[in-house]
């Protein structure tokens, strides 16, 4: 096979070719080019002052994971825990979700995680609709450049954020809508079962199906 391959490779150098790409080399240079894209996001977001909440936060937290996952976790805003190691999810509700991915036998860095907001709201306020808005350029440019195939959602005001309309999180949850190239997948945020612990099960269920979804 490796003789073929070598013989192959000596007829196209014959002919005139000077780069060949192998399928795994091709994949390699795209996901480099994907980590680029997403620095070049990240350091766009850090000198970003399109809304007021650059004012009091820390740092802005662009999200991290797999830039080639097929399920993207997306959640509200960042916290204070959040804002101040510059990572989604690492606080209570964020401990919350990583168990609950992991007892589905997923790892948490096979997906990738992010917000509709990038900075913390003032005492975890939830963003307004000015900020959901003027934020969700720099997410749309995450997922045109990760491609997930399913977008979780994970409450209520991320579901507004997409769906652009009030949104009943009790009623929606286990939902899925076609949006754009993607699917979405209604869910409760994490910070939700912290207070509702009976609902726990629910949301392991729904991120059970999120996950069954993107890699069906
Ligand atoms: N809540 C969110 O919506 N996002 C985080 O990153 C943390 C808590």
């Amino acid at each position: 096979m490796k003789n073929q391959l070598k013989k192959h490779i000596k007829i196209l150098q014959e002919l005139g070719y000077e780069y060949i790409y192998t399928e795994r080399g091709m994949k390699k240079n795209n996901l480099q080019e994907k980590i680029k894209k997403l620095e070049e996001i990240n350091r766009i977001i850090q000198e970003c002052k399109k809304c007021d909440l650059y004012k009091s936060r820390l740092q802005a937290v662009l999200g991290e994971g797999n830039p080639d996952a097929k399920l993207m976790f997306i959640g509200e805003a960042p916290g204070g825990d959040e804002d101040k190691q510059g990572r989604p999810f690492v606080g209570r509700a964020g401990k919350l979700l990583t168990r609950l991915i992991e007892a589905t036998g997923h790892k948490r860095d096979e997906f990738y995680i992010t917000n509709i907001c990038k900075c913390r709201p003032p005492g975890n306020r939830t963003p307004t609709p000015w900020e959901m808005e003027s934020c969700f350029p720099y997410l749309r440019e995450q997922i045109d450049i990760i491609q997930p195939k399913v977008l979780c959602l994970l409450g209520a005001t991320a579901a507004r954020a997409f769906l652009v309309r009030h949104v009943s999180i009790t009623k929606e949850r286990g939902s899925v809508v076609n949006w754009e190239n993607h699917l979405l997948y209604l869910t409760y945020h994490p910070a939700y079962i912290l207070r509702n612990q009976n609902e726990e099960i629910t949301l392991f269920e729904d991120i059970k199906k999120a996950i069954e979804l993107a890699y069906s």
